[in-house]
């Protein structure tokens, strides 16, 4: 396996995989421009590492790109000739369509993938899709290496994995800093931190748990511990007025534009917009 953009991302990535066993360090071949970034993915991780992204490529059954999209262009010059056609190339690039990829790395077989920062710890969402030329091997490896980073859905349509970004590939920004005010709020009432921590982060947890493996419609939920006049009530009534669900779909939506500014800066070989307001 090469990677090209050995960053935060992409050592989930190799993490997931050495965990799991489906590799072995020396498996796996890292380029990173910086010598001090070279030498901690080798004293950590044990992985093979060089300076040459087109070195990485060469001789790549798989090929894990996760450049920042700033420097994607670049990086795709610089491995254009050097994918071999029996290569699968697996992307993590946000905002980098499938057609952007295979024409700028003259590849067709490539996954588009969204991951998320709790693959970090195993309890990833990934969501990816593959191009036609992708055969069932190639679906099979994709299955794995990004079932080694947490659950992963498969989606026919492209325009999913775009959707997808401003959801799962987002969505833990949305969820800590719900978690961060929560844990504020219990400070403010008087728990120590650490306690306030503890109870936050147990309730967000147990929540989604009770949510996932429940058949109730969540509201359902909701609903059997908000009795008449009690203190749910009181406190649904409070998010309501500040608007929570309506700035929470705002942020939703403002994510999934973001995306395809992104995306749209991409095919056109374009600097991506600086964000409004700037
Ligand atoms: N973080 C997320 O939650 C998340 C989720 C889904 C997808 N993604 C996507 O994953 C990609 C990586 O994100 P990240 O958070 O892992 O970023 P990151 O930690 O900055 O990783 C990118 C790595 O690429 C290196 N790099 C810079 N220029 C390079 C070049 N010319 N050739 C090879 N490597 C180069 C960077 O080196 P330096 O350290 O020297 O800059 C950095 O180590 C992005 O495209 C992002 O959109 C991220």
């Amino acid at each position: 396996m090469g990677v090209v953009g050995a960053g935060a991302m992409a050592e989930a990535i190799i993490g997931g995989v050495l965990a799991k066993g489906l590799l072995a360090p020396g498996q796996v071949l890292c380029s990173h421009p910086r010598a001090a970034r070279r030498a901690d993915l080798t004293d950590r991780l044990g992985v093979r590492v060089v300076d040459d992204n087109r070195l990485a490529a060469l001789g790549s059954q798989l090929l894990v790109i996760a450049v920042k999209p700033q420097v994607l262009r670049r990086v795709m010059r610089e491995l254009r000739d050097a994918i071999a056609p029996e290569t699968l190339v697996v992307s993590i690039v946000a905002g980098a369509s499938s057609r952007v990829l295979g024409e700028g790395l003259a590849h067709p077989a490539v996954v588009r993938a969204m991951p998320n920062t709790p693959a970090q710890i195993g309890a990833g969402m990934t969501v990816w899709y593959a191009t036609p030329e992708v055969g069932e091997l190639g679906r099979r490896r994709t299955r794995l290496l990004l079932g080694s980073l947490g659950d992963e859905l498969e989606v026919n349509d492209e325009e999913q994995v775009a959707m997808a970004t401003a959801v799962s590939g987002t969505g833990p920004t949305y969820t800590l800093l719900f978690i961060e005010a929560m844990v504020d709020a219990a400070v403010h009432l008087g728990f120590p931190r650490h306690v306030a921590r503890q109870l936050v982060l147990r309730t967000v947890e147990g929540s989604a748990a009770f949510a996932a493996q429940s058949q109730r419609h969540v509201s359902e939920l909701r609903d059997m511990v908000t009795s008449p006049g009690g203190t749910s009530a009181e406190a649904l009534a409070a998010l309501e007025r500040g608007r929570f669900r309506t700035v929470l779909s705002d942020a939703v939506w403002a994510a999934y534009r973001r995306t395809r500014q992104l995306e749209s800066a991409l095919e056109q070989g374009v600097q991506p917009e600086p964000p409004p307001g700037r």
